[in-house]
């Protein structure tokens, strides 16, 4: 079956097609011309918003994610503007939250990875959601150099290591992300969806 993750992102097609290769699913991605802009107030409504577009704009069923860091610490900022959250690059980000959280002790730390996940038929309806979240604390400085975005802040619980230190396999079976299109997964196994 044909389906369009609305991204442009080819790591992210090529992350989600390794974590679906027991399926019959074919992942596309978002036509060049197509950038949905984001104006939710929610992950879930920006997730909804790009698979609506990807799947109107293409006519197959499509899938989208939206994600981002929550701190309890601090009222659950930097969430829906996690990429955006200071200008600059993914460090300048990173040292602006520990900047934040510099005077936060242990044990007030916790954070979580959010993402929320929308399928939608050709015509645009929404058929399935789902939002994940993958737990953790906010570290006192950068250790790793896996992963991307806030990962080398990102503190696992009951371990020493950040989400930046550990393999790409096992993030997938760990996070926010691979949490939620497994789920997703199910959902398209069992809906018998017209090929
Ligand atoms: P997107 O919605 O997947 O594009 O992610 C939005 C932003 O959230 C990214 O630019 C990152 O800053 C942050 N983010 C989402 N998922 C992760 C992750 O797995 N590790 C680190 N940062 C993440």
């Amino acid at each position: 079956m044909k389906l369009v993750l609305a991204t442009h992102n080819p790591g992210k097609i090529r992350e989600f097609s390794q974590m679906a290769s027991g399926d019959d699913i074919e992942l596309l991605p978002m036509p060049d011309d197509l950038d949905p802009e984001e104006t939710g107030a929610t992950f879930l409504e920006n997730a909804i918003i790009k698979a609506s577009a990807a799947a109107k704009a293409t006519n197959l069923p499509a899938v989208a994610d939206d994600s981002g860091l929550e701190i309890d610490a601090l009222e659950g900022r930097p969430g829906i503007r996690s990429a955006r959250y200071v200008p600059g690059s993914d460090a300048d980000r990173r040292l602006k939250i520990l900047e934040e959280m510099s005077e936060v002790p242990d044990g007030k730390r916790q954070a979580a990875f959010v993402c929320a996940m929308a399928f939608c038929s050709p015509d645009g309806a929404v058929l399935n959601t789902t939002e994940q979240r993958w737990h953790g604390t906010i570290g006192f400085e950068e250790r790793g150099q896996n992963g991307f975005g806030y990962d080398p802040i990102f503190n696992l619980i009951g371990r020493d290591e950040t989400s930046a230190m550990i393999t790409n396999e096992e993030k997938n079976t760990l996070s926010h992300r691979g949490q939620a299109w497994r789920e997703m997964l199910d959902f398209i196994r069992s809906a018998e969806l017209p090929v």
